[in-house]
């Protein structure tokens, strides 16, 4: 390596993970769109296998999750671990090799799972050869990511890389053990579990990946990125200590909320519910910390939309972490289960927090690594920030009136003990909810387009000199 290089962050690969964050935000977003229109109208499935909703959803799930939001996870991880710890990315060609590896999950994903191939198991879909490439690609993301840490050049580890480096562990050891599975074929495994086993690995898998793959990694995104927008070090740096060991103590043992008045065992249910009431505790300490970063800088939200897309999503995160809690008590879940308010709970995390965080943090980024002062133009953020936050009102709130209306009209019952509604009925009587839902995802999906059409400028305007001067160290 020559002394220009190693004097100079690696931000090749943050430029490539950010690109990608905006296109598959696209094409997973657009796909919400189109699964919720054809739940709204199901002439929209076609009368196809491959375009049947059943299909389309788990590929929706993937696309946001892990295309959208774990491209978002890479370039932000890898952005401000260089800048935390002064030093160029270590393994620079491995780093590479993260971004094509998780391409190829991704599009092997977008062609295995219309075909219909998966392992059944939510957000675990994808089949054991995928899953060993997953794998490769994870380890090698810890390589890098640990490497530059070790090789930092400052004294202390930025307590945003240690909210990255526990996200980047228990999703390696959350998908190794949910993933082990007997392959019978090149396309088909069976999990080496069954039954209630199965069912409680799999929902300590999957509250996980909300804990740490949508929690635990856009807060190490929240801990670089709002203290620098704000120009304000972080409220309390204890404070942030106390809550990162806090949130991954806590969340672990939150998993059985998922299988209220199932065959698991009574105690580990009562289990699950108590540890989720407790998470409420070190979340909101997060968002609290988070917020209070704005002291002395919270009129900077009236001309900054970049910051306001990270205040909101705090706002959301505060929001879904209060929700969560409560739908974990038992009596509160027998209403909520099945409905929609599970849905609207989902999209207040999804589109609230880890989309309007991702977006925020992007926004501040891409300027920076493309060697630009600022984005194309502030006013196409503004116009973004408002139609996210629109459409996420319109979603969550369309489905806590169709949540609450099911699950009243599923347990309401007449004087002789039969059933008041129908379930036909109760599927009526959501129709308008699920209308308002396709129009608030439509909005949002709006402000993506905004935002493709603002970075492909900047990225147009970007000099390769700039671009070289940006990247070189303080
Ligand atoms: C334009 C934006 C979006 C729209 C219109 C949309 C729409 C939908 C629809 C219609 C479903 C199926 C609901 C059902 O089965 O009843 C769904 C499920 C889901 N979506 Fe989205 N979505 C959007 C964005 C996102 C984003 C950004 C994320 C994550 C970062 C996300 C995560 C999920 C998850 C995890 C589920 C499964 C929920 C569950 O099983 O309880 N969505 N989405
Ligand atoms: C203190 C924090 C939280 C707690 C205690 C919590 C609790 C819950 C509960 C009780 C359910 C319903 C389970 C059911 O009836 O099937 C649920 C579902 C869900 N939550 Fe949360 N939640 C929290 C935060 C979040 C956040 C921040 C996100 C997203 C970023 C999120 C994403 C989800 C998803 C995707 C599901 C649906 C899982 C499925 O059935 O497919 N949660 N959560």
């Amino acid at each position: 390596m020559n002394t220009a290089t190693s004097t100079a962050y690696n931000y090749r690969v943050v430029r490539q993970f950010a690109i990608m964050t905006v296109i598959w935000g696209i094409v997973g977003m657009g796909l919400g769109v189109f699964i919720a229109a054809q739940l709204a109208w199901p002439d929209l499935n076609f009368g196809l296998p491959w375009t049947s909703f059943g299909r389309l959803r788990p590929l929706h799930t993937n696309a946001v999750i892990f295309a959208f939001g774990g491209c978002a996870l890479f370039a932000c991880s890898y952005y401000s671990v260089q800048r935390t710890c002064q030093t160029r990315l270590f393994a620079g060609k491995l780093a590479g090799f993260t971004f094509w590896g998780w391409q190829l999950v991704i599009l092997l994903a977008a062609i295995t799972l219309p075909l219909g191939l998966t392992s059944s198991k939510e957000y675990a879909e994808l089949e054991w050869p995928i899953d060993i490439l997953i794998t490769i690609v994870w380890v090698s993301y810890a390589i890098v990511f640990f490497g530059t840490v070790m090789k930092r050049t400052t004294k202390h580890i930025y307590v945003g890389n240690w909210f990255f480096g526990a996200f980047i562990i228990t999703v390696a050891l959350l998908h190794l053990v949910n993933n082990l599975e007997l392959p019978v074929t090149l396309t088909k495994s069976y999990s080496l579990y069954s039954g209630a086993t199965d069912a409680m690995v799999q929902w300590w898998y999957g509250h996980n990946a909300v804990g740490f793959f949508l929690t635990a990694g856009f807060l190490g995104m929240m801990y670089y990125f709002v203290p620098k927008q704000a120009g304000r070090p972080i409220y309390s740096y204890r404070l942030s200590i106390v809550h990162f060991w806090a949130l991954i103590t806590v969340y672990i043992w939150a998993g059985p909320h998922h299988l209220h008045y199932t065959a698991l065992p009574d105690w580990a249910q009562s289990l699950g519910m108590a540890m989720s009431l407790i998470l409420l505790a070190p979340s909101w300490g997060g968002m609290i910390n988070g917020m209070m970063t704005l002291s002395g800088a919270w009129h900077k939200l009236r001309s900054d939309p970049i910051l306001r897309f990270l205040v909101v999503s705090l706002a959301f995160y505060g929001m879904s972490t209060f929700e969560g809690p409560m739908m974990a008590i038992k009596t509160v879940n027998a209403l909520s289960h099945y409905t929609d308010w599970t849905i609207g709970h989902v999209h207040a995390g999804a589109l609230g927090w880890v989309a309007m965080v991702s977006i925020g943090a992007l926004y501040h980024l891409i300027p920076q690594i493309f060697g630009r002062q600022q984005m194309h133009s502030v006013g196409l953020i503004n116009a973004h920030f408002w139609l996210a936050t629109i459409g996420t009102v319109l979603y969550i709130a369309s489905m806590w009136v169709n949540g609450i209306a099911q699950g009243l009209m599923w347990r309401a019952v007449n004087e002789d003990g039969t059933l008041t509604y129908s379930f036909v009925e109760a599927l009526e009587a959501s129709h308008p909810g699920m209308v308002v839902r396709v129009i608030g995802g439509a909005i949002f999906f709006t402000g993506m387009l905004l935002m493709a059409y603002n970075t492909w400028r900047t990225v147009q305007a970007a000099k390769p000199a700039e671009m070289q001067a940006a990247a070189q160290m303080a």
